[in-house]
């Protein structure tokens, strides 16, 4: 594992699981961008871009005119994000590896007409630098585009299992030793407004998917790989994990079997 990586890692079955993930998201995604106004011409940075898969589709919003600069602490995606623009064909996407963090940021002050950061926020210890850096890199008139995590208990599977919840605190545990806040959403708001912004849109999205639903497939690229790492890491039994897993598959058969994917917030906020 890249010794930077955060809580999923960077190897390639990550890299498919965002890539999959990008695609059952990406009309959400696209939707923002419109009621932003992301478009020909503009400059966007994409803060914890990851391998790029948004970045890329940003590439083609803005077209040759514009310019996307994609940023990411891992250098393994950022590699695979430079090969993917290189064979699109789209030398106006650039990569800059580095932690949102670190005072080594690349020189925007006040240069982006956008910056878009999805599911990165949900990893930070403070999410209020990120925002700050974006709202440095933006001019006056910019905007600010969030897409993240609200409400991660609200993730629900019927019919109900005490196992599958009991799973759900382990994946939550997790998440905040590794200091990261599965219900970032929740804070958002008040975070942009105090570094300076002025909300234009800030909407919860809720989604739920039957075994044949292709967004049944978001939670099955992820649980069965983590949860059974979280039983290596002692979060929970190998036992619990597997009965976790098994309340899945009773879900997929069962006539009336759900999944409700957590709640996401979305928001576009301006600097004045
Ligand atoms: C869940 S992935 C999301 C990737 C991408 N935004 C997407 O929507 O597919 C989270 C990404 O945030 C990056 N990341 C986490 N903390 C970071 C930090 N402090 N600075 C830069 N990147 C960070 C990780 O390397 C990873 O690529």
């Amino acid at each position: 594992m890249e010794s930077n990586a955060y809580l999923l890692g960077t190897a390639i079955p990550e890299l498919q699981r965002l890539e999959l993930q990008n695609e059952l998201w990406s009309s959400q995604t696209e939707a923002l961008w419109n009621a932003a106004g992301f478009g020909p011409g503009q400059h966007i940075l994409e803060l914890g871009c990851g391998p790029g898969f948004s970045s890329l589709a940003l590439a083609q919003r803005v077209g040759e005119t514009g310019k996307v600069l994609g940023w990411d602490r891992s250098q393994g995606f950022l590699d695979h994000l430079a090969a993917r623009a290189e064979e699109s064909g789209l030398p106006w996407l650039e990569t800059f590896q580095g932690d949102v963090l670190s005072s080594q940021n690349p020189a925007l002050e006040g240069s982006m007409d956008g910056v878009f950061s999805r599911w990165l926020l949900c990893w930070m210890k403070r999410p209020m630098d990120a925002i700050e850096t974006a709202h440095k890199a933006l001019r006056k008139g910019g905007k600010i585009v969030l897409f993240d995590y609200f409400h991660y208990r609200s993730l629900d599977l019927l019919p109900h299992n005490d196992a599958f919840r009991h799973g759900l605190q382990a994946v939550e545990n997790a998440w905040y030793a590794a200091e990261g806040n599965p219900d970032v959403g929740t804070i958002l708001p008040n975070l942009v407004e105090e570094a300076g912004f002025e909300i234009e849109h800030c909407k919860l999205i809720t989604r739920y998917a039957k075994a044949e639903d292709p967004l049944w497939q978001w939670p099955m690229s992820f649980f069965p790989g983590f949860m059974r790492q979280l039983a290596v890491d002692n979060y929970l039994t190998t036992q619990e994990a597997e009965d976790f897993l098994a309340a899945f598959r009773a879900s997929e058969k069962h006539p009336n079997g759900l999944f409700l994917a957590p709640p996401m917030l979305e928001l576009v906020a301006v600097k004045r």
